[in-house]
């Protein structure tokens, strides 16, 4: 099945959001397949915001992101990149829906998660942040209810 990163950003866990993010992903019905902690630096955060790096935001985004410690994740699940993108909302909190992340629980550019926007970059941003054994590959009970291929493949 599909993987993709998330971030879960300093502004997150300063303002103590981190357990109601991972439980609205939990919730959906999707597997968390690494999570762990780290600080960021302006180097690895070159490497990831790289297609942003010449944008006059890029010096306020680097303070920002290394302002304190991000969470890690790889989510797993059948189409699982646009699952979490429609759980997350519009990258500007202020357009995002309402029931998203985004849209529920933040206000301005720091939009409390980031989350891979297809396949390709999904693949590199978990090799960037995750070493292959922080990887895990494990049954979740409970997943034949929310995939109906898992359900089928029991029978
Ligand atoms: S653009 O120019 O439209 O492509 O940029 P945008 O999609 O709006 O933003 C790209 C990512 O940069 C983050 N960002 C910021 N973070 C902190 N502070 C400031 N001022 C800021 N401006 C932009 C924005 O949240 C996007 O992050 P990700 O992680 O991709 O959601």
């Amino acid at each position: 099945m599909e993987r993709t990163l998330i971030i879960i950003k300093p502004d997150a866990l300063q303002r103590s959001l981190v357990g109601e993010i991972i439980g609205r992903f939990e919730k959906k019905g999707l597997k968390i397949a690494g999570l762990k902690m780290m600080e960021l630096d302006d180097l690895k955060l070159e490497e990831h915001y790289a297609h942003h790096k010449d944008k006059p935001f890029f010096g306020n985004l680097k303070k920002f992101m290394t302002s304190s410690p991000v969470l890690l994740m790889a989510l797993e699940g059948a189409d699982v990149i646009k699952a979490v993108r429609i759980i997350v909302g519009s990258t500007r909190p202020i357009e995002a829906d309402s029931g998203t992340i985004r849209g529920d629980l933040a206000m301005t550019n720091w939009n409390l998660v980031h989350a891979s926007d297809s396949l390709e970059t999904a693949a590199a941003e978990i090799k960037r942040f995750f070493a292959e054994d922080e990887l895990f590959n494990y049954n979740k009970v409970g997943w034949e209810m929310v995939y109906e291929e898992e359900f089928n493949k029991e029978l």
